[in-house]
C-alpha cells in the first residue's frame, strides 16, 4: 500500500531497502519537543488569520499535548514506515483528534518545519553550550585564584623557556574558553531567526504570518527568503566550527593533565572521582577523563567535516542529503556537552602540586633569559652580546651540572669579568616571575588583575 502522506500518486509502496535508506526516525525523534512546538506554534497561527476555525485550532492543540507527553512517557510507537518526526508526530495526531489533523500542514511544508525543528534543536544545544563553558571558566578562575603566585615552568617546544605562574597558566584557558563562549553566543544571534512558512522552497498563498510564528518560537525575526531558509544549513555548521575550536582548546588542556598527571612530571593529581584504576597494576591512576577529551573530538571535527562534505554540493533548494545533518551534530554535541563536564569536573577536583611545581620551574636553567636581560639593563650590554655570555653560562652550568643560580660569582666572572654578586637575586624564580608585571604578563600581580577583570565579566 501506497504512502498516506504522500501516496496518492504511487501505485506500489516502497522497497524495504528504500524505507531503511529514507527513514530518519531512528535518529530524528530526538527533534520531537521542537517538532510540536513549530506545530503548536504554527496552529496557532492559522487560527489567528482565520485560515483554520478556532474548533480546529484548538482540537489540534490538545492533540500535540496528548502526543508529546505519549513520547517524553515512553509509550509512544515510533513507526520507520512513516520516515521522521513529523510524520510520526502527524500520524498520530490523525488516529487521537482525526480529521482537524489534515489541516495542520497547510501552508507548510516538511521543508520549512525540519529546518525549524533543528534550528530550534541547535539553539538549545547553543544554550547549553554557553551553561558548559561558563561552568568551566568559574573551575578555572577557581584553580587560578588559589595559585595565582605559584610558580611553575612555562614551556615553548615542551622545553623549559620561562618560568611562569599557575594561576597565568589557568587564565590563558579563561581567555580560550572566554572565546569560545563569546563564539557561541554570535552563531546563537546570527542564527535565530525562523524557517517556518517558507514551506516547501516558494512561501505559500495562504495569509500566513510569518512574524507571528517567528515570535512565538523565541526568534528574533522570519528569515527573509525563503528558498534560502529551507536550504542552508550554516547554522548547524556554525554549531560544530564553533564546536571543533572549543573542542581543540579542551583537547589540548587534556593533553596537558595527562602529560601533568604523569609520575615524570607530578604536577597536578587528579581525584580520584575523575581518574580511573588498572586491572593488573594496582598502582595505576589513569587520566582517562583527560584521554577520551582528546580522543572525542576527533568526532566533532568529522562531524564538521562530514557536514561540510554533504552541503558542499547541493544546488538549491532542499535536497534529500540534507537529512544527514543531524546524526552529526547530535554526536559532536553529545561529545562537547561530555568534554565540557568531565573538564569542569576534572579542574574542579585537581590538586596542584606546589612544591612539583616549583621545583621543575627552577630546572632547565629557566632564569637564563632573567640573567641577559640584567647584563642588558645593569651593564648596558647589547642583547645579542648578552645572549651569548649568557648561553656560555648555561654551557658552563650543563657541563658542571648545576643549575644557573648554583654557580659562583667567580665562575661567572670567568666568562664576564663585570658581572657583580647581586646577579643573583634574578636568578631565583619567584624574582623572575615577579618582574614580569607588563600588562597580561605571569607577574601575580598581573594575574590578579586578569582575574578581576574576568570575574567583571561575568558578574
Ligand atoms: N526527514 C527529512 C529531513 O530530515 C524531513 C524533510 C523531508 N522533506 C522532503 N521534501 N522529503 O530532512
Amino acid at each position: 500500500t501506497s504512502n498516506t502522506m504522500w501516496g496518492g500518486r504511487f501505485a506500489a509502496g516502497p522497497d524495504a531497502i528504500m524505507e531503511a535508506i529514507n527513514a530518519s526516525i531512528g535518529f530524528d525523534q530526538r527533534m520531537a519537543a521542537q517538532d510540536i512546538a513549530g506545530s503548536r506554534a504554527h496552529a496557532a497561527m492559522l487560527g489567528a488569520t482565520n485560515i483554520l476555525t478556532d474548533t480546529d485550532v484548538e482540537a489540534i492543540r490538545e492533540g500535540l499535548l496528548t502526543v508529546l507527553s505519549e513520547i517524553e512517557g515512553g509509550d509512544f510507537k515510533f513507526s520507520t514506515a512513516l520516515e521522521d518526526i513529523h510524520m510520526n508526530v502527524e500520524s498520530r495526531l490523525k488516529e487521537i483528534i482525526g480529521e482537524p489533523a489534515g489541516r495542520l500542514h497547510t501552508g507548510r511544508s516538511r521543508n520549512d518545519q525540519v529546518a525549524t525543528d533543528f534550528k530550534l534543536w541547535v539553539r538549545d544545544q547553543f544554550d547549553a553550550a554557553e551553561a558548559g563553558l561558563l561552568a568551566l571558566i568559574h573551575a578555572l578562575l577557581g584553580q587560578a585564584e588559589a595559585g595565582a603566585d605559584w610558580v611553575m615552568p612555562g614551556f615553548t617546544h615542551l622545553q623549559v623557556a620561562q618560568p611562569v605562574t599557575w594561576g597565568h597558566h589557568m587564565m590563558a584557558y579563561v581567555e580560550m574558553f572566554g572565546r569560545d563562549l563569546s563564539r557561541v553566543r554570535d552563531a546563537r544571534a546570527r542564527m535565530n531567526t525562523s524557517p517556518l512558512g517558507a514551506a516547501a522552497l516558494a512561501g505559500t498563498s495562504f495569509p500566513i504570518d510569518r512574524h507571528m510564528t517567528a515570535k512565538a518560537l523565541g526568534f528574533d525575526a522570519p528569515a527573509a527568503n525563503s528558498l534560502d531558509a529551507v536550504s542552508d544549513r550554516d547554522f548547524a555548521l556554525e554549531f560544530l566550527s564553533v564546536a571543533s575550536i572549543s573542542a581543540m582548546h579542551l583537547s589540548r588542556f587534556a593533553e596537558e593533565l595527562v602529560i601533568w598527571s604523569s609520575a615524570q612530571f607530578r604536577f597536578v593529581a587528579l581525584s580520584d572521582r575523575f581518574s580511573t584504576g588498572s586491572s593488573i597494576m594496582p598502582q595505576k591512576k589513569n587520566p582517562d577523563a583527560a584521554e577520551l577529551i582528546r580522543a572525542k573530538v576527533g568526532r566533532i571535527y568529522g562531524a564538521n567535516t562530514g557536514l561540510m562534505m554533504v552541503m558542499k554540493g547541493l544546488p538549491l533548494t532542499y535536497s534529500k542529503d540534507m537529512q544527514e545533518d543531524k546524526e552529526q551534530v547530535f554526536d559532536a554535541a553529545d561529545s562537547w556537552m561530555l568534554a565540557m563536564a568531565a573538564m569542569e569536573g576534572m579542574v574542579k577536583d585537581m590538586t596542584a602540586n606546589r612544591e612539583s611545581l616549583a621545583v621543575a620551574a627552577a630546572s632547565g636553567f629557566s632564569t637564563a633569559t632573567d640573567l641577559a636581560d640584567w647584563l642588558v639593563r645593569v651593564l648596558g650590554m647589547p642583547f645579542r652580546d648578552a645572549h651569548h655570555v649568557t648561553g656560555t653560562l648555561v654551557g658552563m652550568a650543563e657541563s658542571k651540572g648545576c643549575d644557573l643560580p648554583d654557580l659562583s660569582l667567580d665562575d661567572m666572572q670567568s666568562v664576564h669579568q663585570h658581572i657583580t654578586a647581586d646577579v643573583f637575586d634574578v636568578l631565583g624564580v619567584q624574582n623572575s616571575v615577579n618582574s614580569r608585571i607588563s600588562y597580561g604578563g605571569t607577574a601575580p600581580a598581573q594575574v590578579r588583575e586578569q582575574i578581576k577583570r574576568w570575574k567583571e565579566i561575568l558578574a
